[in-house]
């Protein structure tokens, strides 16, 4: 679908994407899970799982990044039922914003109420090193797009939707306990999305800064959207792979991205795990 053609049509194609699910699950997950670039393999360590690939899915996208495997885990987790998209969509795909962020409507209407996603990101904050963790704790939108554009369908939330408190304060603290608790130190911050594929510009970069950024990347703010339209609880957590664009002498490829998040990995499934252990249901 062409950039920012509305589909009118979303509530009942989640109706049907979900009636699908529902005949083959046998847990009703209140977490979810997005995987970022590299950080898929949490999805190998749920407990009984049931696999849906995207590509049986009626309504699903596929992705086409490198390192994304384009499933639905769904199973247990530290005791918790969860559901884990291995995989996402990204706007630099082709698809429009409404269609990278229909997974989360699916999400929420399975009735899931806590959205964790995750992303490699970019360091602008020249506190940060490649291998930290970062809680999302705000964003700025700067990828020309919004999920939300078009006539708003109010079975899937309001026109205008609040973002004041969109990485849901609750849940950061209980990120920033669980990360105390078991050693790893993290980072907290303001993740900025451009549309990407490129990589930034220096320039662009030292305008980020100006702006408030201490990250950059390429996804999750349109699923957080959607997610805040959806009055879904949020969780963000960046693995910061790399220092952006000008930051430092480096130049950028996925490459680097991909062999930080093997680095980072092993933390940040400690990290995701001692947070469930750590939710109340
Ligand atoms: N910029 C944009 N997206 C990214 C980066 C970056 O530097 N690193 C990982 N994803």
């Amino acid at each position: 679908m062409l950039n920012n053609i509305v589909d009118n049509n979303i509530f009942s194609k989640v109706e049907e994407t979900v009636a699908y699910i529902q005949k083959r699950i046998n847990n009703e997950p209140k977490i979810a899970i997005i995987l970022g670039s590299g950080l898929g393999e949490l999805g190998e360590e749920v407990k009984n799982p049931t696999i849906i690939e995207y590509k049986d899915l009626p309504n699903f996208p596929i992705s086409e990044v490198e390192g994304h495997k384009n499933r639905l885990v769904f199973g247990n987790l530290e005791n918790k039922d969860i559901v884990i998209m291995q995989g996402r969509f990204h706007y630099y795909e082709g698809y429009s914003q409404s269609e990278i962020t229909f997974p989360v409507r699916v999400l929420k209407k399975l009735g899931v109420e806590l959205l964790i996603v995750t992303n490699a990101s970019g360091a602008i904050n020249t506190n940060f090193s490649p291998g930290n963790l970062m809680i999302i704790s705000d964003h700025i939108n700067f990828s020309f797009s919004n999920p939300l554009i078009g006539k708003n369908d109010n079975r899937l939330g309001a026109r205008f939707p609040d973002m004041t408190d969109a990485y849901t304060k609750k849940y950061r603290e209980i990120a920033k306990q669980s990360a105390y608790n078991i050693g790893i130190p993290v980072k907290e911050g303001v993740y900025m999305m451009f549309s990407g594929p490129n990589y930034e510009t220096p320039a662009e970069i030292r305008m980020a800064r100006i702006l408030g950024a201490d990250a950059v990347g390429m996804s999750t703010v349109p699923e957080v959207i959607v997610a805040s339209q959806s009055e879904m609880n949020v969780l963000g957590i960046s693995c910061i792979t790399n220092m952006a664009a000008g930051v430092c002498d480096k130049k950028l490829s996925h490459k680097e991205v991909i062999e930080t998040t093997k680095k980072v990995k092993s933390n940040f499934i400690k990290l995701i795990k001692e947070i469930l252990i750590s939710l109340i249901e």
